[in-house]
């Protein structure tokens, strides 16, 4: 226990057993809650909901405290107890303690700047083969659900990345699957009333049966590797996984670590990159200005040409827009610790067993860090820009050793998608759209992001 008198007790709203906090949270919704309660109390302020304490933290200082300065006091316990049961086990999103330390150092080698661009053909096929798909509706102005069609390519990116997934077949299959997952994860199994899992309910079998199909897709590509010789085995992140040894003890990984990593993967990097893409297009069409400046950028730098590694270094300010957009409508709009041990931020008593609630969403809008903050602006993010900010002003991937794992991956990924599609396409909002950007465990707009496709003057693909 905090023996100092000084040490104050943080502010928040009351609330009976938290009960009315969650009627409130639950009528008003996270987002609107959470931005009633930092106008009232400030930075950073405690929630209690039923028997927990939840402590959102807003200000970049304390995001640093929590992520670096005193890491070692805030780890991911039982606020990720629902995704490693029912979803991705001991994988890196998961693990905690010398297992998580071990296989972060394995797997960070694929993920490095450098490490990634073995993945920009996938990229870049991938996305041609959408600008097809895109061609023939945008011929009659088709109307189509934006995040849709980024989660098409994004899923079948991450699955030819990790399984070199060829069958479309399966990839739709896999991405099904993996959505029902997450879905019961968000809704019914966190649910403190929900039936036993055991309980045959139509929610309980839908999991199992995707969950088994699922594994039962991994296994068989599993089954399929290990009968190859490592020497014919297709350069994916599978077979580096299957391969990478620990430097001390030259230990592989277990079968159900590599399924367990295999999924986490694509848990972590399919549905974030397919949101980040269409907030993009969100953005660019609420922003007219802006869509000029990056169509400018693109015919001076690429022309009708597709973009090489070489040339996306020159198209900065199309990864400016990418980055603008995590900002202002980042796909995780918050991420949780537990509290190992007392301690105090900011003068401020955080009690042992309460989860802190890091929330990039709204550090991404703290007018004492961001100017104009709800202004969409890329420039912003010039180096010299990048420079000069608090570096947790900015934590779309987290921050800290748990940054994404992907951050470059997805970078990378969504770089080359808008830089192909923005060159040739412009799909436009319905006439009186306005979108209803919703905090769920990823943002979501919950009315739907519906738009016209409709191709800029025609360029051939080379
Ligand atoms: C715009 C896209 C993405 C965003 C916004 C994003 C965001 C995040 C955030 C906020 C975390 C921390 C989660 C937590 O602490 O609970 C995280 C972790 C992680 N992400 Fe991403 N992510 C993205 C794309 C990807 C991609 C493409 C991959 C893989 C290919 C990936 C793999 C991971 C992994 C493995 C972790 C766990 C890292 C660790 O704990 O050591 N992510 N990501």
């Amino acid at each position: 226990m905090i023996a100092n008198t000084d040490v104050k007790t943080l502010p928040g709203p009351k609330s009976f057993f938290g009960l009315k906090n969650l009627r409130d949270l639950s009528q008003e919704g996270m987002r609107q809650f959470i931005s009633e309660s930092w106008q009232k109390y400030g930075d950073i302020f405690v929630i209690q909901i039923g028997p927990k304490k939840l402590v959102v933290v807003i200000h970049p200082d304390h995001v640093r405290h929590i992520t670096i300065t005193n890491a070692q006091n805030y780890e991911k316990r039982e606020s990720y107890d629902a995704v490693r049961k029912y979803i991705i086990g001991d994988g890196l999103v998961t693990s905690t303690g010398d297992l998580w330390k071990r296989q972060r150092r394995l797997m960070a080698p694929f993920y490095t700047p450098r490490g990634v661009e073995e993945f920009a053909d996938i990229f870049l096929q991938d996305t041609i083969t959408m600008t097809k798909r895109w061609d023939a509706l945008a011929a009659k102005q088709a109307q189509v659900e934006m995040f849709d069609e980024m989660a098409l390519i994004t899923a079948s990116i991450v699955l030819k990345a990790i399984f070199s997934t060829e069958s479309d077949e399966d990839i739709l299959e896999i991405k099904e699957c993996v959505e029902t997952m997450i879905n019961y994860v968000g809704g019914s199994a966190a649910n403190p009333f929900k039936l036993p899992d055991w309980v045959p309910t139509e929610t309980n079998l839908n999991f199992k049966k995707a969950r088994d199909k699922v594994h039962s897709y991994i296994n068989k590509v599993l089954e399929a590797r290990f009968a190859l010789d490592e020497a014919e085995y297709p350069n994916d992140l599978l077979s580096k996984l299957i391969t990478a040894e620990d430097p001390e003890t030259g230990e592989r990984m277990s079968r159900t670590l590599l399924r367990d990593e295999a999924l986490t993967n694509f848990f972590a990097g399919y549905e974030t990159s397919a949101r980040s893409m269409s907030h993009a297009w969100y953005a660019l069409a609420e922003n007219a200005d802006i869509k000029a400046k990056l169509h400018e950028e693109l015919n001076r730098v690429l022309g009708d040409e597709l973009p090489t590694l070489e040339t996306l270094k020159r198209l900065p300010y199309t990864l400016q827009v990418i980055k603008e957009t995590l900002r202002l409508y980042p796909p995780a709009p918050m991420y949780a610790k537990d509290v190992i041990e007392d301690d105090v931020i900011d003068g401020y008593h955080i009690e042992k067993g309460s989860t802190i609630l890091l929330m990039p969403f709204f550090t991404h809008r703290h007018p004492d860090f961001w100017n104009d903050p709800l202004r969409f602006d890329p420039d912003r993010h010039t180096p010299e820009a990048e420079k000069a900010r608090h570096p947790q002003a900015y934590h779309p991937f987290a921050s800290g050793k748990r940054i994404c794992l992907g951050n470059h991956f997805s970078l990378l990924e969504t770089h080359i998608m808008l830089a192909i599609l923005a060159q040739r396409f412009d799909p436009k909002f319905l006439p009186n759209y306005k979108a209803n950007f919703k905090i769920q465990s990823l943002l979501e707009i919950s009315n739907g992001l519906p738009m016209i496709l409709e191709k800029r003057e025609r360029k051939e693909l080379r």
